[in-house]
């Protein structure tokens, strides 16, 4: 008779956990506090002639990608340090081959050092949902790519969501929403690898058809033209830098510290949680368990048990497709991420 209260207990504990787990992941926290910018006021026009389609209200802007030419743009300034977020809506159906990128770089400035911070968003055949992955270079650090890549738990074609890159001295967080999916620790061993000169924003849409879906097996189809990528509620929140003056980037430090002090630089627990869950259900790959790559994995990986022995020894789940074999051949034009250069070269 006394087992019954014991068991009720047992389930309700049940019940709390699975909707401690479900909020946390969905909900994970009440929205970031961001000081949106309209397009003009952050950024220009990069290249695809007629293609950048700017909203009458100046606050979103749509990029093209059609059988003549991609499109992007790019920050007017230099950042060094900061939190890069767009709300974005891909294109929808037939998407193979095709890649929306939103990343940081000053490839254009520090052509054999350059850092960079990478969501590059893979298109798909049409039935098939887009994946997208995430990467860190620092100082030319291009034969070490350190790329994950993860499935969402939404149509990012469907509607809106906010991604965005955090960058400060002591560490990276990539988010989807307000759920972090990723965080580089700033560790002494990872030297130049870690990104530390002044960076510009881009997003580009552009043909990929040689690497982008299963490896290179489908390409872009024309006759689903244009594919229509949307970017709106811009937040540039950083020191603004000039590169080639490191006296300049001396002035961060106030910036860096508000930057420091805002809820998105640090993971909260329950943002952490919901971040395990992630990366837990969505990501097929990443570099830190791909020992076959990297015997020993780079300075900055955390090793979680239960993830090494999911991915064994390639770094990979069997579901994840094909993953072109990186070289080091790349083009000097900052329009594809090093990734995209790497992977189509
Ligand atoms: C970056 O690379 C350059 C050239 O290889 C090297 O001289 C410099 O010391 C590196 N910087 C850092 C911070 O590792």
């Amino acid at each position: 008779m006394g087992q019954l209260p014991v068991r009720r207990n047992f389930s309700l504990f049940f019940l709390f956990f699975f909707f401690f787990f479900f909020f946390s992941f969905f909900c994970a926290a009440s929205s970031f506090n961001l000081s949106v910018i309209s397009f003009d006021q952050g950024y220009t026009h990069l290249f695809g002639e007629g293609n950048l389609v700017r909203s009458s209200d100046g606050r979103s802007v749509r990029l093209l990608l059609d059988r003549y030419t991609g499109s992007g743009f790019i920050s007017a300034n230099l950042y060094k340090h900061g939190f890069f977020s767009a709300n974005i809506k891909l294109p929808s159906e037939y998407t193979a081959g095709v890649v929306v990128a939103f990343y940081t770089s000053n490839g254009d400035v520090f052509e054999k050092t350059h850092d960079e911070l990478d969501f590059e968003f893979l298109g798909n055949v049409k039935g098939k949902p887009w994946r997208f992955q995430t990467n860190v270079y620092g100082n030319g650090s291009t034969s070490r790519g350190r790329e994950e890549r993860y499935r969402l738990w939404f149509d990012p074609s469907k509607e809106f969501h906010r991604y965005s890159i955090l960058w400060t001295a002591k560490n990276i967080i990539f988010y989807v929403d307000e759920v972090p999916i990723r965080e580089v620790i700033r560790n002494e061993a990872m030297g130049g690898d870690y990104p530390s000169k002044p960076m510009s924003l881009y997003a580009t849409i552009w043909d990929a058809s040689n690497w982008a879906t299963s490896g290179g097996k489908y390409k872009v189809d024309y006759n689903y033209a244009p594919f229509v990528s949307e970017f709106s509620d811009f937040v540039l929140d950083g020191c603004p830098a000039d590169p080639l003056q490191l006296a300049s980037a001396a002035g961060c430090s106030d910036k860096d510290a508000e930057l420091e002090s805002n809820d998105y630089s640090a993971i909260t627990p329950l943002r952490r949680i919901s971040m395990r869950k992630f990366r837990q259900k969505y990501m097929y790959y990443s570099y830190c368990y791909d020992t076959l790559r990297y015997a020993t994995p780079p300075p900055e990986c955390v090793i979680i048990p239960s993830e090494k022995r999911r991915f064994q020894d390639t770094g990979r789940l069997k579901f994840g497709g094909s993953h072109k074999k990186s070289s080091k051949r790349r083009s000097r034009v900052p329009v594809a991420t090093t990734s995209d250069r790497q992977a189509a070269a």
